[in-house]
């Protein structure tokens, strides 16, 4: 009888993760018995639970919400782009026993805009929000070589933590001016309180492309706000799928082939 390999997402909460799904999809695509759990952990039993679930053969862990930063301290090795973000959304072993941390959402989103022809080198990027979920993607997007990559925020103060912390980057913040933006990423939670607003307006047009880093019914309220300069919108979907694709990749070494998962079902 073959053994499955041990896999698993770990948050609080994890009810509604669709990491088990998605990933148990990479797993069947692949001819492979995997096992992926949704652990719920809370912040105090982080660290040993991620230590004996490798101890105890665990092969790879998925980390969400609130536990990026903390898993950090688990970890033996870490990315580049761990070191630099101080979070990191998978755990995997090496030969040698340690634990790596790395961080696949910047990848996942540049893949995404890939796939969906959204075009970043040369162009405009404004960036709403300055928390992890902002942060984690502003490496990768530097990285595409855009005209201008711009954040703005609720709290002002935030904005210059950021620009500090990527100084490396070409990040700028964001100015109200009569420059048209070419792609505008929410990063924020603020869907989860009330109506989406933002002031930007004459800046927005319908050849900006609105995309929203959360997915289904979050995005919902992002969306009835860009409906009034443009059409062209997407949600983070696609996002969460490339994402988990790079971590089963660095887990098995293979990419899944993500063209044909849908989840417009589930994902609300
Ligand atoms: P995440 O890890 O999802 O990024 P976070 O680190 O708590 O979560 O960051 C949430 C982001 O959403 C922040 O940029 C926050 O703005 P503040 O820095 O001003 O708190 C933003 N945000 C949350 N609620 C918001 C609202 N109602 N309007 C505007 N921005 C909001």
């Amino acid at each position: 009888m073959s053994k499955k390999i041990k896999l698993g997402v770990v948050g609080d909460p994890i009810d509604h993760s669709l990491s088990p799904l998605i990933h148990s999809k990479f797993g069947a695509m692949n001819g492979m018995e995997i096992d992926y759990q949704p652990f719920h952990v809370v912040q105090k039993d982080l660290i040993a639970f991620v230590k004996d679930f490798f101890n105890n053969g665990g092969h790879g862990l998925n980390i969400t919400l609130p536990h990026k930063l903390n898993c950090v301290r688990a970890a033996d090795i870490l990315s580049s782009e761990v070191e630099l973000l101080g979070a990191a959304n998978t755990l995997s072993k090496n030969q040698d026993e340690q634990i790596i941390a790395s961080s696949t959402d910047g990848l996942g989103f540049i893949r995404d805009c890939s796939d969906k022809n959204i075009e970043i080198s040369n162009k405009r990027v404004l960036i709403l929000g300055a928390g992890g979920a902002s942060q984690s993607i502003i490496p990768a997007i530097a990285r595409m070589n855009p005209a201008k990559l711009m954040v703005d925020n609720r709290s002002p103060n935030k904005i210059s933590i950021l620009l500090k912390k990527f100084s490396s980057f070409n990040l700028e913040r964001f100015e109200r001016n009569d420059e048209p933006i070419d792609l505008l990423i929410n990063a924020t939670s603020a869907a989860l309180s009330g109506p989406f607003d933002w002031d930007i307006q004459n800046q927005l047009n319908k050849e900006t492309i609105f995309y929203d880093l959360s997915y289904g019914k979050a995005s919902k309220k992002f969306f009835s706000w860009s409906s009034q300069f443009s059409k062209n919108r997407f949600d983070g979907t696609g996002m969460l799928i490339a994402q988990a694709a790079f971590s089963f990749q660095l887990w098995f070494d293979t990419f899944p082939d993500i063209s044909n998962i849908d989840l417009s079902n589930v994902n609300d």
